[in-house]
């Protein structure tokens, strides 16, 4: 993708995004209406009640799963409907994974944990590299095992900034971390946004954290329910719950 592709316009552009699921006889209505805009190198913050469609919207977003009707352009590039061998090439080059669990590979180090990804990427940055963003620069050689829940999280970050995506989508990544743990992992987020310009969207239930964001999106319901710029963005070592 070329500089003037990504000049001007939004990355992501989704509009009429609706998502149902048929469950015999019930239907659950998981998105009933999305138009959004996500402009490089923003940081955003989903929020909403538990079932309000905030993994739904990122799902489809990053092309694991399709919307019943609607359509998500990524720099005008159609990812609705272009098949499942598209839509693959499009993650690999483009999106980076992080959720709550980290699902790291037990038997391979740190490094080589990140590698996996880099070895199949066009313009990887070294995994040395990639881990030294997230402050892991001394844990290289460690396996998962011996890592504490924040930083084998911070490995799973390094992993999935490593093949310099375009967006890097985060579900829940300080969920299952306590206070301390979970802010070290955001300033991770952080710096990795800042230096790698990669748009990054973070969902999370715990509203501290959309202090950091530009941009904070609030679902209910399957549907946009409000959203905010925030003047300033709050750093991540600022932050209290
Ligand atoms: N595979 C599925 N089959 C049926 N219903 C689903 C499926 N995935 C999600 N849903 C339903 O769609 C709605 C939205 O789910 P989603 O996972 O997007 O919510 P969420 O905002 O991420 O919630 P949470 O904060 O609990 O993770 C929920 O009612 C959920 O039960
Ligand atoms: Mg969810």
């Amino acid at each position: 993708m070329t500089d003037t592709e990504t000049r001007g316009g939004p990355v992501f552009r989704a509009q009429g995004l609706t998502k149902t699921y048929r469950m015999g006889e019930v239907e659950v209505h998981a998105l009933r209406g999305v138009d959004l805009e996500l402009f490089a190198g923003e940081f955003v913050v989903l929020l909403g009640a538990s079932g309000s469609g905030k993994s739904t919207l990122l799902n489809i977003l990053g092309g694991l799963d399709a919307p019943s009707t609607g359509t998500v352009e990524c720099r005008g590039h159609v990812l609705t409907g272009a098949g499942d061998d598209a839509l693959t090439r499009f993650r690999r080059e483009h999106v980076g994974f992080v959720f709550q669990f980290y699902n790291l590979i037990p038997s391979l180090t740190a490094r080589e944990n990140v590698a996996l990804v880099t070895e199949i990427a066009t313009d990887p940055m070294a995994p040395d590299d990639a881990l030294a963003l997230v402050g892991l620069d001394e844990r290289m050689d460690h396996f998962p095992a011996q890592m504490s829940g924040g930083e084998q999280q911070r490995v799973a970050i390094a992993r999935a900034i490593a093949k310099r995506p375009t967006v890097l989508l985060c579900d829940e990544p300080t969920g299952a971390l306590d206070s301390k743990t979970g802010i070290r992992v955001l300033q991770a987020l952080e710096r990795t946004n800042r230096e790698t310009g990669a748009l990054t969207v973070v969902i999370t239930h715990n509203a501290v954290i959309a202090d950091m964001a530009d941009r904070v999106i609030r679902l209910r319901d399957g549907r946009i329910e409000s959203e905010r710029r925030n003047a300033d963005r709050a750093s991540a070592a600022d932050l209290h719950w």
